[in-house]
């Protein structure tokens, strides 16, 4: 029989750099290493994600579908959930699509891994951003460094 950790997506297990909001219905991760500050979680939903406040996700201001449902659209994979209520995981597209951001960097969705020249698994993740501005700190993920630079492209 698998263990835990087995059937649970890589994606939604625990980073080093990551931190935990819960309540009884929802676990939302958040991994600072990797978000981009794309604000779509602010914008979808502004009572929860709030980057004044402390902490800044306030995971009881709003149901865990809704909290689902805004994780589900970071683009970077800086943010997931688990559902400690017994709701749906996170549908994860069979097939990975790339889509180039105006300005930006190239959003990823659908499993995928991320190797290193050497074959070492850099990531493994289901949404991630990576650079297409050559700025990045952390290529090959996007780390917002496109803004500074001013990159421009369709
Ligand atoms: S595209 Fe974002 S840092 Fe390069």
């Amino acid at each position: 029989m698998a263990s835990d950790e087995q059937q649970q997506p890589a994606a939604e297990r625990p980073r080093k750099s990551q931190r935990v909001y819960r309540t009884e219905a929802i676990a939302v991760m958040w991994d600072a290493s990797v978000c981009i500050n794309s604000h779509q979680c602010v914008n979808a939903l502004p009572q929860v994600f709030r980057p004044e406040a402390r902490p800044w996700v306030q995971v009881d201001a709003a149901s865990a579908d809704e909290i689902a449902r805004a994780v589900a659209r970071c683009p970077s994979g800086a943010l997931h959930f688990e559902r400690l209520d017994g709701g749906a995981r996170e549908e994860v597209p069979e097939e990975a699509t790339v889509s180039p951001q105006p300005n930006g960097p190239l959003y990823v969705r659908g499993r995928m891994r991320i190797l290193s020249a050497d074959g070492s698994l850099l990531r493994e993740d289901y949404r991630m951003a990576l650079c297409r501005c050559g700025q990045s700190n952390k290529k090959p993920f996007c780390d917002g460094s496109h803004r500074d630079a001013g990159f421009e492209a369709d």
